[in-house]
């Protein structure tokens, strides 16, 4: 059992830079903590890989961030949340708490659909992992029908951090175009890479759809966990970050300073295991 320091940081991981978009809004509502970040870049993407893997992935990177020191872990990447929440929680009690992005979001689309009729892209483990139904059935009381739409490709087409290009606009038309067939009034962005490419979502899909994706909600999960657990650092400081990458350190620095807005002095690289069986890191898709 690690001790629990109240000014130990709270870590996030993901594949790459969609973790980000959880850690900006964890920043907004949390500035006095520290945080850790770590993007497994060197096995990215995860949206294709098997919950097995995934889970393996999830362990490994856990135990790396408590090494760091860490009091609390948020899993912000929705293919590793579907594959390996339950398990990492559960394996995890008593050392510290976890908390995914799967459950927020759903609860935020069960409040805000008016027709019942709600709408999901997320990678093709996300989606096979039927996580996204079980909650959403859980939060409307069954009341609400999820439609979903696997994109193996748009997450990494926001990983490589080109200019949005015709092929990004294309790839969001096609997971956008089952969804307006079906009439949802909300859909959900289940993968924190898609926050980063939301104005383009929001025009393909019309000002009546509500969009939904979790860093805010998750950000209040975080504060009342650290309040629940007495482990809230003083308000009255500044926190620090740190950025950790299993893949190229510099792509990550530019890559998160962009999406982040954030200028970021350093990041450092961190070996992984196992590179894994999934797809092979995309060219120029290092960061
Ligand atoms: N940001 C990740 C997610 O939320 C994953 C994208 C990927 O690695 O394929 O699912």
């Amino acid at each position: 059992m690690l001790p629990v320091d109240r000014e130990l940081p709270v870590a996030v991981f993901d594949s790459g830079v969609g973790g980000l978009t959880v850690l900006h809004e964890c920043l907004v509502s949390l500035p006095h903590e520290d945080f850790t970040y770590f993007g497994d870049t060197a096995r990215f993407p995860y949206g294709e890989r098997s919950p097995g893997e995934l889970l393996g992935f999830a362990r490994e990177i856990a135990e790396i961030l408590l090494e760091e020191g860490a009091k609390l872990i948020v899993v912000a990447c929705n293919s590793a949340t579907a594959a390996a929440l339950p398990a990492l929680r559960e394996e995890l009690t008593g050392r510290v708490p976890v908390i995914g992005v799967v459950a927020p979001e759903s609860r935020l689309a069960a409040a805000a659909t008016r027709n019942g009729e709600v709408g999901l892209i997320a990678t093709p483990a996300t989606v096979a992992s039927g996580a996204y139904e079980r909650a959403l059935a859980e939060a409307s009381h069954g009341k609400a029908r999820l439609h979903a739409v696997a994109s193996a490709d748009l997450a990494p087409l926001i990983q490589v951090g080109g200019e949005v290009d015709r092929r990004t606009v294309e790839c969001v038309e096609r997971a956008c175009a089952p969804l307006r067939g079906a009439g949802v009034d909300t859909v959900i962005l289940g993968c924190t890479h898609y926050p980063l490419v939301r104005p383009l979502l929001r025009r393909t899909m019309g000002r009546e759809v509500e969009i939904i994706s979790s860093g805010e909600a998750i950000a209040a999960e975080v504060e009342r966990e650290l309040e629940a657990g007495g482990v809230a650092a003083p308000g009255a400081r500044r926190g620090a970050y740190r950025f950790l990458a299993s893949g190229d350190p510099e792509a990550f620095r530019r890559l998160g300073t962009r999406f982040l807005q954030l200028p970021i002095a350093r990041v450092r690289q961190v070996p992984v295991g196992s590179p894994g069986t999934g797809p092979a890191e995309p060219a120029g898709a290092a960061a």
